[in-house]
């Protein structure tokens, strides 16, 4: 059961900047967190418009908030505001979580772990596996530098403007100097069923599928029952549509949301998160 915050003197604030920030479920599941270890926090959305970013966090620093989460479209833009960047955000170029330590902002990237722990529920043992990320956007840098980490064999990342591969490849060579031969940058012309066979995993990272009548991005139809597909859309895609009907093992965004979640409120209380009453918090 969740039990209520009591706000008193004592109570700390952690919070969200996004624009917009409506539609966020971190402060559902956050402060079910917080409630669960009975800490008095409290966990608001700030709508934090993109020219206001930089006052927002002198205010953050000002009034003391312990903790931020940092959504679109803000995670590459508030990095040169915080005082120290972990390893992960100096090579993903964002950052989606903040600690606070008396006014000393550090900066984090949880997810790549929220993304590499809810795939390892579908697939634990990534190494060696050949990956189809569709994608090169700010999104997909995160999942990218996850499945290197992990010691994935190859990643064929696909997108319109190659160019942003090429920099995902520039951005990551110093994390490991072996990049160029695990991305291998392809136009979504490439892929047909003969190249499908050498793909076990299939990731999208495009806001494509949103809509239900959004442009499928290739021929699901080529999709084949041994592909794990994995969206980072909050809902059941076209393309997860299309793998679940041909037996796959498919996951949406939420438990990536989930996970993330999870990772940025232990950075903050030091914590282990109480993942089962977050889920339940997140799915209500
Ligand atoms: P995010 O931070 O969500 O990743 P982004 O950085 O704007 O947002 O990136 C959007 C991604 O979706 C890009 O890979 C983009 O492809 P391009 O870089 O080629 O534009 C991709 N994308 C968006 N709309 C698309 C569409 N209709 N078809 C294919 N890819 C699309």
């Amino acid at each position: 059961m969740i039990i209520p915050v009591d706000i008193s003197g004592g109570t700390e604030v952690y919070g969200i900047f996004g624009y917009p920030v409506k539609h966020s479920k971190s402060p559902q599941f956050q402060t079910a967190a917080f409630s669960f270890y009975k800490i008095p926090a409290v966990y608001v959305p700030f709508e934090v418009k993109p020219e206001d970013l930089e006052n927002a966090v002198k205010g953050a620093k000002a009034l003391n908030i312990k903790g931020l989460n940092i959504t679109v479209p803000h995670k590459e833009n508030i990095i040169p505001f915080l005082n120290e960047l972990s390893e992960e955000v100096k090579y993903i170029k964002a950052c989606n979580t903040v600690k606070n330590i008396d006014g000393y902002l550090i900066g984090y990237n949880t997810d790549e772990y929220g993304f590499i722990t809810s795939l390892k529920e579908l697939e634990p043992f990534l190494e060696g596996k050949n990956v189809l990320v569709l994608g090169a956007g700010g999104a997909s840098r995160a999942i990218v530098f996850g499945l290197i980490k992990e010691g994935v064999n190859t990643i064929y990342q696909v997108n319109r403007n190659l160019k942003r591969v090429e920099n995902i490849i520039e951005d990551f060579r110093g994390f490991n100097r072996l990049v160029e031969e695990i991305i291998k940058p392809i136009p979504y012309s490439h892929i047909n069923e003969n190249f499908l066979k050498d793909v076990d995993i299939i990731v999208n990272t495009t806001s494509v599928g949103l809509k239900d009548d959004d442009p499928w991005l290739f021929d699901y139809n080529l999709i084949q029952p041994k592909h794990t597909v994995v969206d980072i859309i909050y809902k059941e895609t076209p393309l997860l549509k299309v793998a679940k009907d041909k037996g796959c093992k498919t996951q949406d965004g939420l438990p990536m949301l989930l996970y993330q979640g999870a990772k940025a409120f232990e950075i903050w209380t030091g914590k282990p998160a109480p993942v089962d009453i977050m889920r339940e918090a997140l799915l209500k």
